[in-house]
């Protein structure tokens, strides 16, 4: 097992300033993700550290071993780098059967026949794909081809392995029940993981930790949990679809605030203590599911619902500047409504 660091990494295209000074930590054997919008920067992250791009600045160290570093010149190439690769587009090579699609990687490095054979027979075990092996590609479904890609990455038995959107063209069915095996399988393997998404419920459901990325710049890293209890950044709150709304400070008491909201006020946790001081303006962040519906002191108008499954989203105006999101478990009845929020977390405007 071994570390991955990433040291005030920045990479521009062009016009474009796609990775403005990432730092990172991973640690050995860890499942890291890396969550971002479209457009954050995620790929360009993944190609830098797989040796497929060339930074301008910053270093990249596997274990002690630096692979990148612009200050001491050092570039490993791609296949020095002992990573495994899964794109973001990735396909497997048509005119190859499954076996062939596996060993290719292993052939270019000249492993021995016996060698190749006794890897893919282990990790065909793994992935449980051993009885497909003679199929040609078009034989396969989505999440065997999946499996397949990942077959091919694992294979070469690399210390780290990087995934892009390995699950984004499964359907929602295929990808739950492939986000359970492939956290299985880099646990099982100790195999250092970093994990790139934009879908938020995989990233909490698949990492030991994770970083939000937006712009090029890491906004947030913990566990999810850490992440999902502390929202305190209004852009990563926004990602994850909480509330945020303005509001004023109207009295402090430690680290609670409480604050003036639509026609009400609510009880926060503030970030900052020594911000958030009476009077001050200040971002006030809640998930969905923390707005308590039919009674309470705030006021709101429904202006409209959907039905999730388990539980009902209504879009509500509480007259603070936009409308925010909240869950019930039934239908509401009417459309003017009282509500109250429970938690909510209170960030310096
Ligand atoms: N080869 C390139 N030439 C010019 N611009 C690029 C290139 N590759 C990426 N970019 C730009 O860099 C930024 C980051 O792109 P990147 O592909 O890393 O985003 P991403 O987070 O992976 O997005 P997605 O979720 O859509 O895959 C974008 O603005 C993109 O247009
Ligand atoms: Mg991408």
């Amino acid at each position: 097992m071994v570390s991955l660091t990433i040291e005030r990494l920045s990479k521009r295209f062009g016009g474009v300033q796609a990775l403005r000074g990432v730092d990172l930590s991973i640690e050995s054997g860890e499942v890291f993700s890396i969550v971002g919008p479209s457009g954050s920067g995620k790929t360009t992250l993944l190609r830098c550290i797989a040796g497929l791009e060339t930074p301008e600045q910053g270093a990249i160290v596997v274990g002690e071993t630096p692979v990148f570093d612009s200050r001491k010149g050092i570039n490993v190439p791609p296949e020095k780098r002992d990573m495994g690769f899964v794109p973001q587009t990735w396909a497997l090579w048509p005119h190859m059967r499954v076996r062939d699609n596996i060993a290719f990687g292993l052939k270019i490095k000249r492993v021995d026949e016996g060698e190749i054979n006794r890897r893919i027979r282990e990790v065909s075990e793994v992935l449980g794909i051993s009885d497909l092996l003679d199929r040609w590609p078009w034989q396969l479904s989505g999440g065997q081809q999946q499996r397949v890609a990942v077959a091919r990455a694992l294979v070469l038995e690399p210390k780290i392995i990087l995934l892009d959107e390995p699950l984004s063209n499964l359907d929602a069915a295929l990808r739950e029940e492939a986000r359970i095996w492939l956290r299985d399988l880099m646990k099982r393997l100790k195999i250092t993981s970093l994990y790139v998404t934009h879908d938020l419920s995989e990233a909490l459901a698949i990492s030991d930790r994770l970083a939000v990325i937006i712009d090029g710049e890491i906004k947030k890293v913990g566990s999810p949990r850490e992440i999902y209890e502390n929202m305190d950044n209004p852009d990563v709150a926004q990602l994850f679809r909480f509330n945020v709304v303005e509001g004023k400070i109207t009295g402090v008491d430690g680290n609670r605030v409480a604050v003036e909201i639509g026609d009400g006020s609510a009880i926060c946790r503030s970030s900052s203590p020594d911000k958030t001081t009476q009077g001050s303006r200040a971002y006030i962040i809640f998930s969905p599911e923390k707005v308590k519906i039919g009674s309470g002191g705030i006021s709101g108008v429904v202006k409209s619902s959907i039905y999730l499954g388990s539980s009902y989203e209504h879009i509500i105006d509480i007259g603070a500047g936009k409308p925010i999101k909240a869950r019930s478990r039934t239908p509401l009845t009417t459309e003017r409504i009282k509500l109250d929020i429970e938690e909510c977390i209170a960030t310096p405007a």
